[in-house]
């Protein structure tokens, strides 16, 4: 039986067949706005609130004060709580960033990356953190070394990954092939805001529904939904109804 970690997303959880591969590592990949920060923050406190299982939240973009107001924001009210309480450790730019190379940054973390107590972990954004390498071959060297970190200290980890395409005429980026699973988030604009979709394209070990599903963020947090055809793809003036 392979074990899985619930992102006690709705709706998420059933498309991924029960959770993502514990000890895993998945990239979440979208454009700006597409709601990967929120899906991370989510996982992240969820995984406290429904599950006991605390986390390690790293922000390359923001400070902790932007995170808290952003989780606030959304609904996840504890947060604060959680940060202080230790259940919720984070790491925010002004931390990471002070360091200036990658080594000196993962000789901070380690003692928290290497403690039992932690089992799930948010990197928000892998695109900030690749900015610490020089070249391709560095890159791909420490980001082989740190999912292994990852995986081998038992954490099941969410990778942010800014994409501008869905299916980019370039070839797909690494961190695609280093990672176990793949979700990308979808905006496409319509006259009164966006339709948010999520793409499950690949989870290793898992069989998964590899559909896109509609999604929607708001008080709360991020919801999918499970039943396509209950939402309309198409915008409201194109509707027949
Ligand atoms: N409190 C909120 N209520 C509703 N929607 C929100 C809220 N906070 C953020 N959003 C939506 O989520 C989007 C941002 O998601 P975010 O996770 O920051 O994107 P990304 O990290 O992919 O750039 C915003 O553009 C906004 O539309
Ligand atoms: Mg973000």
């Amino acid at each position: 039986m392979i074990e899985l970690t619930k992102t006690g997303i709705d709706g998420l959880d059933a498309i991924l067949n029960g959770g993502i591969v514990t000890n895993s590592t998945t990239l979440v990949s979208g454009n700006p706005g597409a709601g990967k920060s929120i899906l991370g923050l989510q996982y992240i406190y969820n995984g406290v609130e429904q599950f006991d299982e605390k986390g390690i939240y790293l922000s390359f973009e923001e400070n902790e004060s932007d995170l808290r107001e952003a989780a606030e924001s959304i609904g996840f009210d504890k947060w604060p709580e959680f940060v202080e309480s230790g259940d919720i450790k984070v790491y925010d730019k002004q931390v990471l960033l002070r360091e200036n190379d990658f080594s000196s940054s993962l000789e901070l973390l380690l003692d928290d990356l290497e403690d039992d107590k932690y089992d799930r972990l948010v990197l928000d954004s892998l695109t900030m953190f690749e900015l610490f390498f020089e070249d391709e071959t560095e890159k791909r060297t420490y980001l082989l070394k740190f999912t292994d970190i990852l995986n081998n200290n038992g954490l099941t980890s969410l990778l942010t990954n800014e994409q501008g395409a869905v299916f980019p005429d370039t070839d797909i980026g690494l961190e695609n092939y280093l990672t176990d699973g793949n979700i990308y988030l979808i905006q496409t604009p319509t006259d009164t805001g966006v339709n948010r979709y999520v793409w499950v394209a690949k989870m290793r070990k898992q069989d998964i529904e590899t559909d896109i599903y509609p999604m929607e963020i708001s008080w709360g947090g991020i919801k999918v939904h499970e039943n396509a055809s209950a939402f309309s793809m198409m915008s409201e003036e194109d509707s027949p109804i």
